[in-house]
């Protein structure tokens, strides 16, 4: 799961920073608009945004959206408090147990430790963007027919991890499977049933 964003400024590094005398914003080299302000030019790489909102525009389970985000919003509040997508978990909130996954630009990402800013100008979907038109995909069937879950909690971040591994390699082996959950914790121990669930739908792909 990434720790570290595209524009290499980690979570814990920007909330180190925002303790600092530099408590204005982080300095960020993505599409985010900055402030020009007066004085001399400032390199793209250099410039700090925030601590207002900036407009950012990310592709959301297909769909372009345009949103005025505070830099110091991680995506994964941005998805569930703002745009209403509950599917991500906030569980540890700091990139300890895999429930907020997500895919960013078709990665697994713990969305906790990315900030909604750094997602700008990406592809982002979340375990909501799968199913369509309300029907399951092969892979969701299998975590129901093979009972992948108890309590759920965990579920839709077992689905992401297990959706980007199928995408990129349809047909597995088990310890790939377990590799590419490995960053997913489920305090139910329903580690079987979604091993058998990813191997299942692997199967139905071929
Ligand atoms: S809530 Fe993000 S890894 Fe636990
Ligand atoms: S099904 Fe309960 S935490 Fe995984």
């Amino acid at each position: 799961m990434a720790g570290r964003s595209r524009t290499g400024v980690t979570r814990r590094e920007f909330l180190v920073g925002m303790g600092g005398t530099v408590a204005a914003g982080a300095a960020l080299s993505g599409g985010a608009r900055a402030d020009e302000g007066d004085g001399p030019p400032v390199a793209e790489s250099d410039r700090v945004l925030g601590p207002e909102a900036v407009r950012i525009t990310i592709a959301l389970n297909g769909e372009n959206r345009t949103l005025d985000v505070e830099p110091r919003v991680t995506l994964l509040d941005l998805l569930r408090s703002s745009l209403d997508l509950t599917g991500a978990k906030k569980i540890c909130d700091r990139g300890a147990c895999g429930g907020c996954t997500v895919l960013l630009d078709g990665e697994p990402v713990n969305s906790c430790l990315v900030l909604a800013i750094d997602a700008d100008g990406r592809e982002v979907r979340t375990v909501e963007g799968l199913a369509a038109d309300g029907a399951l995909t092969p892979l969701q069937e299998e975590f129901v027919r093979h009972d992948a879950l108890q309590c759920g909690f965990c579920t839709p971040g077992f689905v992401m991890s297990c959706h980007a591994l199928l995408s990129r390699n349809p047909d597995p082996t088990e310890a790939e499977v377990r590799a590419a959950c490995a960053g997913n914790i489920c305090r139910c121990g329903a580690y079987s049933g979604v091993l058998a669930a990813a191997m299942a739908a692997a199967k139905r792909r071929r």
